[in-house]
């Protein structure tokens, strides 16, 4: 009897271990700017388990929040009657904090988890990024990574974060381009399941901010388990629950990041209502920071890379055709740098407009003074099983640096003139490839064009006048020289 006791006792402890446990920046960084929401914790349990407490511990207080949201994700319920069978059931909970529970933007933070009065989870450290322009913020940027260890290409990866949280390095965050677990759904979502258990090896530490890839659609294509099972700072009038997390955009110091999802643009583009509505939020969005906002800074992010250099791909060759409207206003709005995946490598691009190396004042050591275009990254190298090439593409006209291998970039924003980013191989932690962006005049606008088309028109007809009068009398000179010569000549 008292064994059968225990056995239960231990079975309903099991399910009730949270699992994937990952952070989110919340709606502070948002445009709602909500001060109790610094930070979103996602995670799940494999039973409904209430009781869950969530602990925040600083140098002189500890705050304690019981978790009261949560929701089945009944994947079995989805695919009920579609050809696609999937049995899979996890309850997901997530719980919001922010200044209320006493956090400080820019300070350094502890969390554990409790159950029925006991840890279950943690301790796991995190930061909490401040939006003050004063700021500098440091975010990791990778993408297409899986957690299959078959080929053990993210291994690298896995183990790359490892010892970076063993020397306690801090991040402001990670930008995730994209394609996970290869793919979520698979063997009946376990592979998803085994990659959120993975992963929050680093999510407990760093907010995970995502955009969603090809491979995270899911049989039905409507990307179900990935929309429940990540948190992001959308806004709510962006979305209904079909296009929850397709658009969202958060800003931290001196860069506002904008995130999208064109993935029936990417593949097609049937859904004309869709392209109108995404473009629609984009120009919206990029419009209102460029206004409003105070940020230098303005980085756009999506799985699909508008520019690459693979040859075997697709995207790689025309790609930019179908997003040029998008690009239209990434121009218009001076968006500095553009983030995807999707290409299994590092590549850094030139700036570019529609193709074209776009101008700048100067290069010199890796560093970009005043491009007028955004400049273009690919990270799509974090590792995963169905294709690491070995050797980088033939580069094309606008390629500036790849790197092949398992690889993650890291994002700074020194300042309002001063954007660096590197490559690093996981295996190795060494940098391969770093680039500036630098701004001597802060939002790089028209000033140019405003001066020409401010000088009013009297100047220029002054200057045409002035232009004649010196043509005039370069003719003169030439005519006087001339006869001067032949009167020279003349006496010989
Ligand atoms: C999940 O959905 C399936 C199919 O509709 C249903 O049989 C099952 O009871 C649901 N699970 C829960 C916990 O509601
Ligand atoms: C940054 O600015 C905030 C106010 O926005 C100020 O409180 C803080 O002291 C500044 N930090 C530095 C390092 O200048
Ligand atoms: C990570 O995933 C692998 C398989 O994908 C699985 O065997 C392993 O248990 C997972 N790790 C954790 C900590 O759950
Ligand atoms: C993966 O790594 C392990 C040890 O780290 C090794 O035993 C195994 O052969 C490797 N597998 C492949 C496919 O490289
Ligand atoms: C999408 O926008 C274009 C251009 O503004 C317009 O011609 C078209 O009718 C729109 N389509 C839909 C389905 O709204
Ligand atoms: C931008 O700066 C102006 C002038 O300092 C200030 O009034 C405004 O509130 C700032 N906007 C934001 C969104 O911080
Ligand atoms: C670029 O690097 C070279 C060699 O390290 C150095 O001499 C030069 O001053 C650098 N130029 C700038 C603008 O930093
Ligand atoms: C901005 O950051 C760069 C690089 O760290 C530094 O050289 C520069 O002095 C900073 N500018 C300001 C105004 O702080
Ligand atoms: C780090 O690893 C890369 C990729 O294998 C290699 O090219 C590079 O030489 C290594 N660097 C160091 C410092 O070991």
């Amino acid at each position: 009897m008292i064994l059968i006791i225990i056995s239960l006792i231990t079975f309903i402890n099991c399910d009730c271990i949270p699992y994937g446990i990952r952070l989110s920046l919340g709606h502070y960084y948002s445009a709602l700017n909500d001060i109790n929401n610094y930070m979103t914790l996602t995670f799940n349990s494999q039973n409904i388990c209430l009781d869950y407490v969530v602990q925040i511990i600083t140098v002189s207080s500890i705050h304690n929040i019981q978790v009261n949201n949560y929701q089945l994700l009944n994947m079995t319920d989805i695919y009920k009657d579609s050809e696609n069978m999937i049995h899979y059931e996890t309850y997901i909970y997530d719980v919001k904090f922010g200044q209320f529970d006493g956090l400080i933007e820019g300070k350094q933070y502890t969390f554990v988890i409790f159950w029925e009065n006991t840890i279950i989870s943690g301790p796991f450290y995190f930061s909490v990024p401040s939006k003050s322009l004063n700021y500098s913020s440091k975010f990791i940027v990778m993408g297409d990574l899986d957690s299959n260890w078959n080929l053990n290409t993210s291994k690298q990866t896995f183990d790359w974060f490892k010892n970076q949280i063993t020397q306690t390095t801090f991040y402001d965050g990670i930008i995730y381009l994209g394609d996970m677990a290869y793919d979520l759904e698979d063997d009946n979502c376990i592979v998803g399941d085994n990659f959120l258990r993975n992963i929050s090896l680093f999510t407990s530490h760093f907010p995970f901010m995502l955009t969603f890839g090809n491979h995270d659609s899911g049989k039905n294509d409507e990307f179900v388990y990935i929309r429940k099972s990540f948190a992001t700072p959308r806004i709510s009038e962006y979305d209904n629950q079909i296009k929850y997390n397709d658009f969202y955009s958060f800003q931290v110091g001196h860069a506002y990041y904008v995130q999208f999802h064109p993935y029936k643009i990417a593949y097609g583009n049937k859904d004309e209502t869709y392209f109108n509505y995404t473009l629609f939020q984009m120009e919206q969005e990029l419009r209102r920071i460029r206004l409003y906002e105070n940020t230098s800074w303005l980085i756009v992010y999506n799985h699909y890379p508008f520019y690459c250099s693979n040859p075997d791909d697709g995207f790689c060759k025309d790609h930019y055709k179908k997003m040029k409207q998008f690009e239209d206003i990434f121009i218009k709005y001076h968006v500095d740098l553009c983030l995807a995946g999707h290409q299994h490598t590092y590549e850094r691009d030139e700036p570019l407009a529609y193709n074209k190396i776009a101008q700048f004042d100067k290069y010199e050591n890796n560093t970009y003074t005043n491009p007028k275009a955004p400049i273009y990254i690919v990270e799509g190298a974090a590792g995963n099983d169905e294709i690491m090439p070995d050797n980088i593409y033939p580069p094309k006209f606008y390629t500036k640096f790849q790197a092949a291998g398992d690889g993650i970039g890291i994002l700074e924003i020194k300042n309002e003139t001063h954007l660096y980013f590197e490559h690093r191989m996981s295996i190795n932690d060494s940098i391969v490839d770093y680039l500036w962006i630098v701004k001597t005049k802060i939002v790089p606008d028209d000033d140019d064009d405003k001066v020409k088309d401010s000088i009013p028109i009297w100047v220029w007809i002054l200057i045409g006048v002035g232009v004649l009068l010196i043509i005039a009398l370069v003719i003169y000179c030439v005519l006087q020289n001339k006869k001067s010569k032949q009167t020279h000549d003349e006496f010989i």
